[in-house]
C-alpha cells in the first residue's frame, strides 16, 4: 500500500511564497527536485526550485502537465483551489488530498468539521447578509470577530465588533461576502502543532510551539512552547484526532487559543 518516494523525486507545490521556500531548501538538501508553479515569478520558492512555472491556478491544462512532470504533488497554502488539486491528482498524487483542502479553505466547512469531530471552537453563527450579522450577534454577544469565510490569512478579511452599531461596517469591511462571527476568546496564548500522518495512518507531531502575533500576522514562534506538560499533551492528541477523522495523508497545521 504504501509507496516511498525517495530523494532523486521531484515534489511540485502549488504556490510559490515564504513557506514554499523554506519546504523547497529543506527538500533539496535531501536530494529531491522541486517544480513549483503559481500565478507569479521569480518567487520566493521559485527560486529555490529546480523548475518554476508560471501559470493560473485556473489553467487545469497547465496543471494537468505540471502533475506529470512531477513524483507528488502538494501546495504552500490554503487557498489553492480544490479544481486545481483535483486536476493535479489526474497524473500524481496529492497530499492532503483536495477533499482535506476543500475543508480546511472555508471557515465554515473547517468549523462544521470541528465540531461534528467532538473538538472545541469558539462559539461561531454562519452570516450571510448584515441581517444575519444582526441575529448573530444578539445570539454570541460582543465582542466577536467577523471573518470573511474564504480568502482568509494574516487577519485580512476580519473585523472586530465591539459595538452593535459597529455591525454595518464590519460586513462591509469583510467584503460582504459569505463570513462567520465568532466570539472573541480571552486567551491565555496562542499554540500550534504540526503534524504529518502517512498512508498507513501513521501519526507524528513536530511538538508545541507558542505563536505570538503583531497586528494579525505571526511576528515570533517559541519551540517548544512554554506550557503546562498537560497542555502539550491535550493539543497533541487533538492534532491527532484532526489527522484521523480528515483521513489526511500529508502534513497539517493546527492552531489553538489557550485558555
Ligand atoms: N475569536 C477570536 N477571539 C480572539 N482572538 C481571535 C479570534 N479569532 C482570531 N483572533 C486573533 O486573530 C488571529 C488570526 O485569526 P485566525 O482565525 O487564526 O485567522 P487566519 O486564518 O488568518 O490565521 C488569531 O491568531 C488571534 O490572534
Ligand atoms: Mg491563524
Amino acid at each position: 500500500m504504501s509507496r516511498v518516494i525517495l530523494p532523486g523525486a521531484a515534489i511540485g507545490v502549488l504556490g510559490s511564497g515564504q513557506l514554499g521556500r523554506m519546504f523547497a531548501i529543506a527538500a533539496r538538501r535531501m536530494g529531491y527536485r522541486v517544480h513549483t508553479l503559481s500565478p507569479d515569478s521569480d518567487t520566493p520558492t521559485g527560486q529555490v526550485s529546480d523548475v518554476e512555472i508560471n501559470a493560473s491556478y485556473d489553467d487545469l491544462d497547465r496543471v494537468r502537465e505540471f502533475a506529470r512532470g512531477v513524483d507528488v504533488v502538494t501546495y504552500e497554502f490554503e487557498n489553492v483551489p480544490l479544481a486545481t488539486a483535483e486536476a493535479a491528482a489526474e497524473f500524481a498524487p496529492v497530499r492532503p488530498a483536495g477533499r482535506v483542502l476543500h475543508t480546511t479553505q472555508q471557515r465554515l466547512r473547517e468549523k462544521g468539521f470541528l465540531s461534528g469531530a467532538g473538538l472545541p471552537v469558539a462559539p461561531f453563527r454562519a452570516v450571510r447578509s448584515l441581517d444575519e450579522l444582526t441575529v448573530a450577534i444578539a445570539e454570541i454577544g460582543l465582542p466577536a470577530v467577523l471573518k470573511s469565510a474564504d480568502f482568509g490569512y494574516d487577519g485580512k478579511g476580519q473585523s472586530k465588533i465591539e459595538q452593535p452599531e459597529q455591525a454595518a461596517a464590519a460586513w462591509q469591511a469583510v467584503g460582504a461576502r459569505e463570513a462567520v462571527l465568532e466570539g472573541f476568546i480571552r486567551f491565555d496564548g496562542e499554540v500550534s502543532v504540526v503534524a504529518a500522518r502517512g498512508l498507513d495512518g501513521a501519526f507524528v507531531d513536530y511538538g508545541v510551539v507558542e505563536n505570538r502575533h503583531a497586528r494579525h500576522i505571526l511576528d515570533v514562534t517559541i519551540a517548544p512552547a512554554e506550557v503546562p506538560p498537560r497542555v502539550r499533551a491535550r493539543a497533541v492528541e487533538m492534532a491527532r484526532t484532526v489527522l484521523d477523522q480528515l483521513d489526511v495523508v500529508g502534513v497539517l497545521c493546527v492552531e489553538f487559543f489557550v485558555l
